[in-house]
């Protein structure tokens, strides 16, 4: 059984690494990871292989950046020359990128079966180009394996039939119990990298910001970027900041080089969750962050007027509180006085999500002999 497992960005390499591992317990599963090279910089890339023990991918389709039409129109026309060379028996796609839109159209048109990990998420804001990959993408799928309850009620209502649903639980957390162990031995460049400024030791946030809707808007950036400044008066933040940000930062003139503030280059997995799990509270606008806070327990501010990941803030750590200023100062200062929000893991964020696919592919392998 040919398996394309295709990624193609940073938040997609730690949903295919727990896959990976357990298709490789069947010899008859033959997985074949397809990059698609939409991240290819070091630090967006091939350091998560190098952390996550992904092999090199079999197929690297070295797309690279563009307008969504461009990025996307390119992913198709490669990707299709791949499947209709390997006819893999099943195409699984994960998240919400235009790599995972891309795939799951020209899988569909060839009639490869498509599993789709983490489908039913909706933010219900067409705005977000990851909105419209998602609805695309789940509406072409055979299997649709959900993190979380509000997942399967949405793809109820879109009229997907009950039997293509599986509830999983969350991959990405799976990804996240494999990498604790590991965690204890991470390189921490940080540390290496930062020590003479920052000791940590001491209390810190951790921020990331990259969402187009609050990166390419300039008034958005700088009231999002003073409100950041205005916080880090009263704890430092550290800021791996990413490519598109560091690209509008530099376009719109500001600055991101405040002194609490330590803007550091992306950082790898390991170390990432290193920072993320020690940190005081995060501010983020990224989706897995969301997730992946409600996870440790720790408070997570999400610059965003909504989400798609609901049960973080039904059952974890998380509150949006949007691009205002004083809302993200106000915010910020209620954890500093120790009011952050509290959690609990939601249902099957257990790591043992990947075994649930895979039973569901093999059962329904077995049902079609
Ligand atoms: C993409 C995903 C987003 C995801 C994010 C994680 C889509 C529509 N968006 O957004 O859902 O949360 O990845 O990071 O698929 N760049 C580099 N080096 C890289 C990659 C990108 O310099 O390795 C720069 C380029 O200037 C590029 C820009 O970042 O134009 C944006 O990259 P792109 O892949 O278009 O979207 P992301 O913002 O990364």
């Amino acid at each position: 059984m040919r398996i394309f497992l295709v990624a193609g960005t940073r938040p997609n390499f730690m949903k295919i690494a727990p896959l990976l591992d357990e298709m490789r317990k069947y010899p008859k599963i033959n997985p074949i990871i397809v990059h698609t090279g939409q991240h290819y910089d070091y630090e967006m890339s091939a350091v998560f292989f190098e952390d996550l023990d992904i092999p090199k991918p079999d197929i690297y389709l070295g797309v690279g950046s563009g307008t969504h039409g461009e990025q996307t129109g390119r992913i198709i026309i490669a990707i299709e020359r791949e499947m209709m060379k390997h006819r893999p028996d099943l195409v699984v796609v994960v998240g919400d990128v235009n790599s995972t839109l891309a795939a799951s159209v020209v899988a569909s048109k060839l009639y490869i079966p498509v599993a789709h990990i983490e489908a039913g998420l909706r933010s219900f804001d067409r705005t977000m180009p990851e909105e419209i990959n998602r609805q695309v993408t789940d509406v072409l799928s055979d299997y649709l394996f959900t993190t979380e309850e509000s997942g399967n009620e949405n793809l109820r209502r879109e009229g997907i039939p009950g039997e293509k649903i599986h509830f999983v639980g969350d991959i990405m957390i799976e990804a996240l119990i494999n990498a604790k162990c590991k965690m204890q031995n991470a390189k921490l460049s940080i540390s290496n990298l930062q020590s003479s400024i920052f000791n940590l030791q001491s209390p810190y946030a951790l921020l990331t910001l990259h969402r187009p809707s609050n990166v390419d808007d300039k008034d958005t950036l700088s009231r999002v970027l003073e409100a950041v400044d205005e916080v880090s008066r009263r704890i430092p933040i550290i800021f791996p900041i990413h490519p598109r940000t560091v690209k509008m930062v530099e376009k719109f003139g500001l600055s991101e080089k405040q002194k609490p503030l330590h803007v550091i280059k992306p950082l790898g997995y390991l170390d990432f969750i290193g920072l993320e799990k020690n940190a005081r509270f995060v501010l983020t606008d990224s989706g897995s962050m969301q997730a992946e806070t409600t996870y440790f327990g720790i408070p997570c501010l999400t610059i965003r007027e909504n989400t798609e990941r609901p049960v973080t803030i039904t059952m974890g750590t998380n509150k949006l509180v949007g691009t205002d200023k004083d809302r993200i100062v106000g915010e910020s200062l209620k954890i500093l006085a120790g009011e952050g929000k509290k959690g609990c893991i939601p249902p099957l964020w257990d790591g043992k999500t990947a075994g649930r696919v895979v039973a569901v592919i093999l059962r329904s392998e077995l049902k079609e002999k």
